[in-house]
């Protein structure tokens, strides 16, 4: 009796082990546990017949039999039921929901898009330009010489000559120019400003040229609420052959007007910039105040913007430009700047602080 009862239990395990479709666990219920002719419920229903010594032990026995049985019965059905069923049977619907995290864009890319799709509506094109730079590009191509104080404006991050040599068999030539002159303009640095991009594009093409660059720049200095070590410039020119100073005002403004959404008013003053002549300190009658003067302007009633001026001839030269034909404008802005000043941000630390609080404002 005993290992009739293993044998059935085995037979029974094996069988409901090999199926793949639920509706055979029924038939194998009923040839097992089927009331009326089941082969372990007949054996049960025997125990009443046996020695009243054994019935105890075999009771137990079958019983433990018929559980497992089923138990088997009761996983099998779960694992061929399925997924979608499976999901009924355990969704609970009084259980409270998962909240869902959604992602968004950071505040600092968000006015990058922003950008690029206003100078795009006026028909500039959109580049970005490498961030790791040769000396030549960052600085001599644009007129500010080994040894020239203006390179003070722009202390960076050098790369080890050994650092050179790696990133210049990686780097495509295109990203930092001919290897050739990699070679004999020694220095590779992580780049100030989107400036050298102007360079990078008019060795290659002849004017009309109307490009916004926008991009990673570094500087090596240390931070405070204005200053980061890391920012994103926007580069904007245009050369052609009846350029002037004009059609800066007139996309700046436009530009300004498109991304604060109202009038804008802005006054130029001279300044230096050696690829540049004549150079500008662009401002703009503070947002906050209107003029009047607050906090946000430093009481002047005015907000220092961007660089800019009309492209030096030694840029013409450099990039290999005939004489006297072309005129073209150029400027310079923090994206960091205009984005806390879009914003009302105090700091420009918070971008790359990620902090969740700052982020999830925006
Ligand atoms: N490259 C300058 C800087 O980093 C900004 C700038 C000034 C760009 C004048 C220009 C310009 O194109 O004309 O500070």
């Amino acid at each position: 009796m005993v290992s009739e009862i293993q044998q059935l239990k085995q037979q029974a395990l094996k069988e409901i082990e090999g199926v793949k479709d639920a509706s055979f666990l029924e038939a194998i219920w009923r040839k097992f546990l089927g009331r009326k002719d089941g082969a372990l419920t007949r054996i049960l229903r025997g125990i009443k017949d046996l020695p009243e010594e054994e019935r105890p032990k075999i009771g137990i026995l079958a019983n433990k039999a018929k559980e497992e049985i089923e138990t088997k019965i009761k996983e099998k059905k779960i694992q061929v039921t399925n997924y979608k069923s499976q999901v009924t049977r355990i969704f609970d619907p009084s259980l409270p929901g998962k909240k869902q995290e959604f992602g968004h864009l950071h505040p600092l890319t968000q006015m990058r898009y922003r950008v690029a799709d206003i100078f795009s509506s006026m028909g500039f094109e959109i580049l970005e330009g490498p961030e790791v730079e040769t000396d030549y590009y960052n600085f001599e191509a644009l007129n500010i010489p080994k040894g020239h104080p203006a390179r003070d404006m722009w202390d960076t991050f050098w790369l080890r000559q050994n650092e050179i040599k790696n990133l210049s068999q990686r780097l495509t030539p295109t990203a930092v120019g001919e290897k050739s002159k990699i070679k004999n303009r020694t220095g590779l640095l992580l780049r100030t400003h989107t400036s050298p991009v102007q360079i990078r594009v008019m060795e290659k093409r002849k004017p009309p040229l109307r490009v916004c660059v926008i991009g990673k720049c570094f500087r090596h200095e240390a931070t405070d609420p204005s200053h980061e070590h890391t920012l994103y410039q926007i580069e904007g020119f245009a050369v052609d052959k009846k350029i002037t100073v004009a059609n800066l005002i007139y996309t700046l403004r436009s530009f300004l007007e498109a991304l604060f959404e109202q009038e804008v008013e802005i006054r130029l003053r001279p300044s230096y910039f050696p690829f540049t002549e004549p150079s500008y300190e662009v401002d703009m009658r503070c947002l906050t105040c209107g003029g009047k003067g607050c906090p946000a302007c430093s009481r002047t009633g005015w907000v220092e913007l961007l660089g800019s001026g009309m492209i030096h001839p030694k840029v013409y030269e450099a990039v290999g430009y005939p004489k006297a034909i072309y005129t073209g404008f150029a400027f310079g802005i923090g994206l960091d700047r205009l984005a806390m000043m879009r914003y009302r941000i105090d700091d420009i630390r918070w971008f790359h602080s990620g902090d969740l609080r700052f982020i999830r404002q925006f």
